[in-house]
């Protein structure tokens, strides 16, 4: 399997993610339902294997710098799939409320904060050792081609 760079890919997700989140907000202003939905069928997308290598590998191997705290990141990680739950629920009428469309934007800038604690994880990350790397950059690539969409994932094999 071709081998990836753990940090620069764990960043450049995190930027879709928040590219994603912020034209949701927008679409949601402008009361466009259908492309909110599909930017947030896409991050589903995006996002499952992103949140599986965290939880497989960056975290277990976080654990050396960061201790107990990762513990909180996984619990952060129950709350952004609760919320990206709700939010797609949401998403799934044709119509929305003014107060479904805002309770769908507070969602997605709820998760916005999320990827932008995640972020720091980056910083700490290049204190780890080329072997680490290496093993990161594997099982980063290997839950890509896994490819489980983030609620699929949470669903079932989470
Ligand atoms: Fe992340």
């Amino acid at each position: 399997m071709a081998k990836l760079d753990p940090i620069a890919e764990f960043r450049e997700d995190h930027r879709k993610v928040r590219d994603g989140l912020l034209d949701i907000i927008k679409a949601l202003k402008a009361k466009d339902v259908v492309t909110a939905r599909q930017i947030l069928g896409n991050l589903n997308v995006l996002v499952g294997p992103h949140f599986r290598y965290e939880e497989e590998t960056l975290y277990p191997t976080l654990r050396t710098l960061l201790g107990e705290y990762v513990d909180q990141l996984i619990k952060e990680h129950d709350g952004v799939i609760d919320t990206a739950r709700a939010c797609a629920t949401l998403l799934q009428k044709d119509t929305l409320s003014d107060k479904e469309a805002t309770e769908a934007s507070n969602a997605a800038r709820a998760i916005l904060i999320h990827v932008s604690n995640c972020d720091g994880l980056a910083i700490l990350s290049e204190r780890l050792t080329p072997e680490e790397l290496d093993h990161l950059g594997t099982k980063y690539a290997s839950a890509r081609a896994a490819g489980v969409p983030l609620l699929d994932w949470a669903a079932t094999i989470r």
